[in-house]
C-alpha cells in the first residue's frame, strides 16, 4: 500500500478552516483508493511571530524535508506582522527547496459564475507556470540614507541563465502533454514579457524563451507583454494554452486568472520541484482573509483543487481525477454554493458535499 507523509501548515486567518476540508478530501480518496496518508500540522504563522519573534522555527526546512508533499493554507495578517516580514514563510519554502515552477492551471468548472463576459468553461483552459524562486522576488536590495530626503531603495531582479531556462523547458514540457487544440493545432507557450521597456532582464528571458523554444519545433511559439496580456486574457481566453512568466508577472496575471476562473475561491497552485529532490507545495492562492476567520464562510474549492494537484503530483491519478469528477458534479448541480458565490452555505457544506461525491461516485 502506498503511504505519503503529507505536513500541512494551516497559516493565519482562514487558514485553519481550509486545511480541515484539505484532510477531509485526502482521506475521502485515501480511503477510496487504498493509499495511506500521514498528515502532521505545523502552527507556524503570526501567532508563533507574536511568540517567538519570528514566523516559523530556523530548522523548518530541515523539518518538513523528509515529507512526500506540502499543504500551505495561507500566511499574512496585517494587524499582528507587517506582510513583507510574514510572508517570508512561504517564500523561504519556495526557493529553500527549489521549487522553480509555480504551476497555476486556469479553468473555469461549469456552472461557476465569473465577472468577465468571455469566459466559459469552453474558453478558459490554460496553465500559468510561473518562475517561483528568483526574478523580481529575489530579496536582493537595500535601503540608503533612510530619514532623510535623500533616501533611496533599490530593488535588483536577477535572471539567470539556469532559472529561465529551466522553467521554461517545464513549460514547453507541459504544453507537449496538453496539446491544446483551440485556434491552434498544436500546443503554444505564451512568452509573458516586457522586453520593451525592461532591456536587460526581459531581453534576457526572451533569448532563453528563444533558445529553449528550438527544442520544441512541434509546439508553437507566442509572446506578448505583460501588459497586453492582461487585456487579452480578458477578452480572448480561448487563444491561450501555456503561459510562462517571470515570478513577478506570474503573480500579477494569475490573480486576473483568479477572475476569470470565478473567483479568488477557486484557483490553486503547486510550487513544484520537479526533480523530487525536494517536497513540492501546494496551495488555494488566496489570502488568509484575517476578517472570515472562524466564520467558516470561505470557499473550500481553491483548497480541494490544490490537493487534486497534489495528487496529480504524488501520481494517484485515479485519486486526482476524482476529485476533478466530483468537482465538477458538485459545482454544475449547483445546489451548494458559499456565499462567495452568491450562496450562504458553509465552507464545511461544500466541503462534505465534494467528500460525499467522492466516496459515492463508481471508482
Ligand atoms: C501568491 C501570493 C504571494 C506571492 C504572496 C503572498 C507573497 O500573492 O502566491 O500569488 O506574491 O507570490
Ligand atoms: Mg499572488
Amino acid at each position: 500500500m502506498n503511504s505519503y507523509d503529507i505536513a500541512i501548515i494551516p497559516g493565519d486567518g482562514v487558514g485553519k478552516e481550509i486545511s480541515d476540508e484539505a484532510v477531509k478530501i485526502l482521506d475521502a480518496v485515501a480511503e477510496k483508493y487504498s493509499f495511506n496518508v500521514k498528515i502532521e500540522t505545523f502552527g507556524w504563522g503570526c501567532d508563533y511571530y507574536l511568540k517567538h519573534g519570528q514566523m516559523m522555527p530556523d530548522d523548518m526546512l530541515t523539518t518538513l524535508k523528509d515529507f512526500d508533499a506540502l499543504f500551505l493554507g495561507c500566511v499574512g495578517d496585517a494587524n499582528k506582522v507587517p506582510d513583507h516580514i510574514s510572508l517570508i514563510l512561504i517564500l523561504s519554502i519556495r526557493k529553500g527547496f527549489d521549487q522553480y515552477v509555480n504551476l497555476r492551471p486556469i479553468r473555469l468548472y461549469p456552472g461557476v459564475e465569473t465577472p468577465i463576459k468571455n469566459a466559459t468553461p469552453e474558453t478558459v483552459d490554460m496553465v500559468v507556470v510561473r518562475e517561483n524562486t528568483e526574478g523580481e522576488y529575489s530579496a536582493t536590495g537595500g535601503f540608503f540614507k533612510m530619514g532623510t530626503p535623500d533616501a533611496v531603495a533599490t530593488q535588483t531582479a536577477i535572471f539567470t541563465q539556469k532559472g529561465c531556462e529551466r522553467v521554461m523547458r517545464y513549460a514547453f514540457d507541459l504544453a507537449r502533454t496538453r496539446k491544446k487544440l483551440g485556434d491552434s493545432p498544436v500546443g503554444m507557450v505564451t512568452n509573458c514579457t516586457k522586453s520593451n521597456a525592461l532591456n536587460y532582464s526581459m531581453v534576457f528571458w526572451d533569448k532563453v524563451y528563444e533558445q529553449v523554444a528550438r527544442d520544441y519545433p512541434d509546439i508553437k511559439t507566442d509572446m506578448a507583454l505583460v501588459d497586453a496580456l492582461t487585456m487579452w486574457l480578458v477578452k480572448n481566453p480561448e487563444y491561450f494554452d501555456v503561459i510562462v512568466a517571470s515570478n513577478l508577472f506570474g503573480d500579477i496575471i494569475t490573480d486576473l486568472g483568479a477572475m476569470l476562473q470565478g473567483g479568488m475561491g477557486f484557483a490553486a497552485g503547486g510550487n513544484i520541484n520537479p526533480e523530487g529532490d525536494y517536497p513540492s507545495m501546494f496551495e488555494p492562492i488566496h489570502g488568509s482573509a484575517p476578517k472570515y476567520q472562524g466564520k467558516g464562510v470561505v470557499n473550500p474549492v481553491a483548497t480541494i483543487e490544490s490537493i487534486r494537484m497534489m495528487m496529480e503530483h504524488l501520481g494517484e491519478i485515479e485519486a486526482s481525477r476524482e476529485i476533478e469528477t466530483a468537482l465538477s458534479q458538485i459545482l454544475k448541480e449547483g445546489r451548494i454554493k458559499t456565499r462567495d458565490m452568491g450562496g450562504s452555505h458553509s465552507i464545511s457544506e461544500m466541503g462534505d458535499t465534494i467528500k460525499e461525491a467522492i466516496l459515492s461516485n463508481n471508482k
